[in-house]
């Protein structure tokens, strides 16, 4: 066989695997275009047989492509066993005050506690109780109408409206009534006067309101020392919880989760957890270890050692 004809059965192979690979992903010759490289005509060309110019080089690309979709599904099938939400002592805690706030129509805050689950712990009582909205607040909510637009925005209302007062009645008018939970998440990037602009969408709905946030959302409410002005704000604050590090129970149910077995790698993990990035840092160290295993091979103590490493960790 020449190397003409070697080229050519190497083509034919690619073409075949691209074909099934497209297939796979529901993809048309254009869009294998775009993700390759590969101008569409050169493209087309090359898969009719007729392009007349280095058809290596064509091929080397679409090899390139073709190997790195499927590392990328490899690693996204290892990353699938990521546990979403486990019922973790933090998380049952957090659950339990979002159910107060929902059915007293209360105002809660949730407050501390980097990377110990509220964000998913809201998200996922979200998506298991009728009514809840998920607004995420950010530095950009600098300004009570930034505030009202994401809020409105978190209830369902996508049309902008032409003023602070008119998206405030859009929410009022969307949400009273339902027996439903606003949760607004980062409540520490707002400002007083956002929170009191949340305080009246309470007052006017009979809604509950979840704030979630850093430990400065809890100054913030309370103002400090000069308390009596705060008042209104924070006398409506029927439940507060102040989180702090992972507990070991809360580490020991995402081990359980992950399928981690051993004494070395529980201390280990446990220690992790213990870090400034909390269930974060964790869940970013067994994400990596678990890509290092091979198929069907179970995570071991070495691995995630690696892993923590690789992350730039020490203990
Ligand atoms: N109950 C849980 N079940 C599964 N994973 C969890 C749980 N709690 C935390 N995690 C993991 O930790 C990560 C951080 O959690 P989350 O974002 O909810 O923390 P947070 O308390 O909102 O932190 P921050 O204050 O920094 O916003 C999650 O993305 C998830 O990987
Ligand atoms: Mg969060």
């Amino acid at each position: 066989m020449n190397d003409a004809e070697r080229q050519q059965r190497d083509d034919v192979s690619l073409k075949e695997a691209l074909r099934e690979e497209m297939k796979r992903r529901n993809m048309s010759q254009s869009k294998l275009s775009k993700e390759s490289g590969v101008g569409s005509t050169r493209l087309s060309l090359w898969f009719s047989g007729r392009y007349s110019g280095d058809n290596q080089a064509v091929a080397d690309e679409l090899q390139r492509w073709l190997m790195s979709v499927q590392e990328e599904s490899n690693d996204t099938r290892a990353l699938c066993a990521v546990p979403d939400w486990e019922p973790t002592p933090t998380a049952k805690n957090i659950v339990n005050v979002l159910k107060y706030a929902q059915r007293a129509g209360d105002m809660a805050l949730v407050y501390g506690g980097a990377g110990v689950g509220k964000t998913c712990t809201a998200r996922y009582y979200q998506d298991s109780y009728p009514n809840v909205w998920l607004a995420t607040m950010s530095p950009a909510m600098n300004t009570v109408a930034a505030c009202l637009e994401r809020v409105a925005f978190a209830v369902g209302i996508s049309e902008a409206q032409p003023s602070a007062i008119k998206t405030e009645n859009a929410i009022v008018g969307r949400i009273a009534q339902t027996s439903g939970l606003l949760i607004v998440d980062e409540a520490q990037h707002l400002p007083v006067s956002s929170l009191e602009a949340i305080r009246s969408v309470y007052d006017a709905t009979g809604v509950g309101v979840a704030l979630m946030g850093n430990e400065s959302v809890y100054t913030r409410i309370t103002g400090g020392s000069r308390q009596a002005h705060f008042a209104q704000l924070f006398s409506r604050v029927g439940y507060r919880v102040k989180l702090g590090s992972p507990t070991a129970g809360d580490v020991d149910a995402l081990l359980a989760a992950w399928q981690i077995k051993g004494r070395k790698s529980h201390e280990l993990c446990k220690a992790i957890a213990q870090q400034a990035g909390a269930l974060r840092g964790l869940t970013k160290v067994l994400k990596m270890s678990s890509m290092m295993t091979e198929d069907g091979q179970s995570m071991t103590f070495d691995h995630i050692q690696t892993a923590w490493a690789d992350l730039g960790g020490t203990l």
